[in-house]
């Protein structure tokens, strides 16, 4: 079954580009615009749509983070993200024209069917985005758009947290051209810049996992990592550090760079290892300057920085002690390559350590109580 991978997270992580372009397959008419069959709300309900709260847990959670930076700029209505289990209990705002969309690759974690329900309960439509056909969520949902990831086996998600990316910017592409916030040739641009990324995806796994696999190997015995990444660098520094956490049971910390001032720079001491995602340097953006400092300032104090890049970028060579490099691609589609050598980090490491990587410790693939 594992056709010939020493572990389904392995397999799985090798079919990242698969899973992004499965998920894209089928979801356009001949003239490129976005169909949506699964969505059966009308079109003039999803128009009076003036608000997506998001609910998920662990990896689908980040996955929902992602996407927001992609669907507030796209469609200008507010996105939150929450917590299935927190959202459900504390009384949450709801209304006719709130859509709820629950990311799940299961399908049946319960505290993410829960959250459904209360939403249904309080008179709001929902959207589920799952990788299970049939399973209870989508089931309970009043559309579905399904993501073409394949079954995932290993507990730790890898292929199924790019194709919630890929679903959820759909989602928002969609949106975008029925309510016309975006101009129809913007949007095109997008998707084609999406039907390119598993090829950058490919790209990656061919490329650098030999450095991953060195970096694991140099960093085998470290008690605790920091991830820091900003914007949408920030959920996938939270998945990275998720990862390792599951897998190599190792103490991490994920957190927004410009954090780091206020309070996380204190753990930073002399051989620290801190994981950074440093955005595009085309532009010497701000974004990108901001987060070159901060690697700067736990260099300074020793650290030992692991950093992703784009390609040629001049700083990622000045400050870190070893990279792993992006394909240069569009910032908004630049989680779906930047997660992908933090996923093999994750398996690198657990493998040295000797654990079982597809069935870690005091884990479920799908969390069915609440
Ligand atoms: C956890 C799994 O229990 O549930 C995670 O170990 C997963 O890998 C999370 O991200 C959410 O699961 P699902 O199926 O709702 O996406």
């Amino acid at each position: 079954e594992k056709g010939g991978w020493p572990s389904f997270m392995d397999k799985e992580i090798h079919e990242d580009p698969e899973a992004v372009a499965n998920t894209l397959l089928g979801r356009f008419d001949a003239k490129g615009d976005i169909v949506l069959d699964e969505v059966r709300i009308e079109p003039e309900v999803l128009r009076s749509i003036d608000r997506i709260v998001v609910v998920a847990c662990g990896t689908a959670s980040y996955a929902g983070l992602v996407a927001r930076y992609a669907i507030e700029h796209w469609v200008r209505i507010p996105v939150e993200v929450e917590l299935a289990h927190e959202f459900r209990y504390r009384d949450p705002i709801l209304t006719p024209r709130t859509l709820v969309v629950a990311i799940s690759q299961s399908g049946e974690t319960m505290d993410t069917l829960m959250a459904i329900r209360h939403a249904r309960e309080q008179g709001s439509r929902v959207l589920a985005i799952c990788n299970t056909q049939g399973a209870s969520i989508p089931r309970e949902s009043d559309a579905v758009l399904y993501t073409h990831a394949g079954p995932e086996i290993a507990v730790a998600s890898t292929k199924a947290f790019v194709a919630q990316i890929v679903a959820a910017y759909l989602l928002g592409l969609y949106f975008a051209q029925i309510k016309g916030t975006m101009f129809r040739d913007e949007i095109h641009h997008i998707v084609q810049q999406l039907r390119s990324m598993p090829e950058k995806i490919q790209w990656v796994l061919d490329t650098q996992a030999d450095t991953v696999n060195r970096t694991a190997t140099h960093m085998v015995n470290a008690r605790s990592f920091l991830f820091l990444g900003r914007h949408v660098g920030y959920p996938v520094a939270l998945e990275g550090a998720l990862k390792l956490k599951e897998i190599a049971y190792t103490f991490t910390e994920g957190f927004a760079a410009g954090e780091l001032k206020h309070g996380p720079i204190a753990l930073v001491d002399a051989g620290e290892p801190v994981v950074v995602i440093v955005p595009s340097s085309r532009g010497r953006s701000t974004l990108h300057n901001k987060v070159v400092s901060g690697i700067e300032e736990v260099k300074a104090r020793g650290a030992y920085t692991i950093v992703v890049a784009e390609e040629g970028d001049p700083d990622a060579e000045r400050y870190a002690d070893a990279v792993f490099w992006r394909p240069v691609c569009s910032t908004l589609l630049s989680p779906l390559v930047d997660v992908v050598p933090l996923q093999l980090f994750a398996m690198d490491m657990a493998m040295l350590k000797g654990y079982d990587v597809d069935k870690p410790r005091n884990l479920a693939k799908s969390v069915t109580v609440e």
